[in-house]
């Protein structure tokens, strides 16, 4: 269904990590609000269903699927040229995909590889995926780049123990305002949203002792639902936030103000 009003009428969206979570909830609104969404995944079969799912709901073809490793720069170009191909351009690139690390790793169990294959998917993924759309941003002097980083990236005690994945989320901080400035002059954006606790399946799969700790130390005493994340990316994937540029958003309940 054609929406008139739609806060992203025209633009074309990447969204990586979108078979569930978060992504597919801004895959959804995504594409209500008029955007063209390539949504992409590791995991094809669910993402299959994913995308089946919400163009279903919708009564609409907006959202495409796409097999994706985001530590892979090849698969970012074919990521890119099938955007290019189905929708004509890329507007919005959301960096959304991430591995969780081990929900209890001390300083002292610090396992090289694995640190290794954390940073390789949370931060490399990221960098590679900026590289790939600039230069068709480039060409439109136009682009919003969100990436999804976590309240772990700013504050300890947040992500059920990993450092690894802490260190990757405090990354794109930094990763964010490098970029940012770079291509600022070009009418490219670039935003991080810093979500609290998610009712996702990372959320799922910490023990109920984290999770009832975690609850009980947000001022707001509850934990978001991914639509209360969505928002705030949709609000810097739009032209709202065309002011608005090597910044953060935290929705996390209070969390942090603490
Ligand atoms: N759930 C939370 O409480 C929470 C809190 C703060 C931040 N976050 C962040 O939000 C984002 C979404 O998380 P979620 O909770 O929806 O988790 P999720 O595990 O449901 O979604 C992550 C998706 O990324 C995909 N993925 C993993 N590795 C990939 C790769 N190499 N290439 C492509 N796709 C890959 C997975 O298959 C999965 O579908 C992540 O960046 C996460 O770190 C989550």
């Amino acid at each position: 269904k054609e929406n008139v009003m739609g806060r992203l009428n025209n633009k074309v969206a990447i969204i990586t990590g979108a078979a569930g979570g978060q992504g597919k909830v801004e895959a959804k609104l995504f594409a209500q609000e008029g955007a063209k969404v390539i949504a992409t995944d590791l995991n094809d079969t669910l993402l299959a269903e994913t995308v089946a799912e919400i163009n279903a709901e919708l009564g609409s073809e907006s959202v495409i699927g796409f097999k994706h490793n985001i530590a892979t720069e090849s698969d970012w170009n074919d990521v890119i040229a099938k955007a290019v191909e189905a929708f004509g351009a890329v507007d919005i690139l959301i960096n959304n995909a991430a591995v969780p690390g081990k929900t209890r790793e001390d300083v002292w169990d610090i396992d090289a590889e694995e640190t290794t294959r954390i940073l390789n998917v949370n931060i490399t993924g990221t960098l590679l995926g900026i590289k790939a759309v600039m230069p068709h941003m480039k060409k439109s002097s136009t682009g919003s780049i969100v990436n999804i980083s976590s309240a772990a990236g700013l504050v300890g005690g947040i992500s059920g123990g990993s450092v690894a994945y802490s260190s990757t989320k405090g990354a794109l901080r930094a990763i964010t305002k490098e970029i940012a400035l770079d291509v600022a002059k070009v009418g490219i954006r670039v935003n991080t949203v810093y979500p609290g606790l998610i009712n996702t399946p990372i959320m799922r799969a910490f023990s109920e002792e984290t999770t009832a700790a975690v609850l009980a130390k947000i001022p707001m005493g509850f934990a978001a639902e991914p639509e209360d994340i969505a928002y705030g990316v949709l609000f810097l994937a739009s032209d709202e936030s065309r002011f608005v540029t090597g910044t953060d958003i935290i929705i996390d309940g209070g969390y942090t103000a603490q």
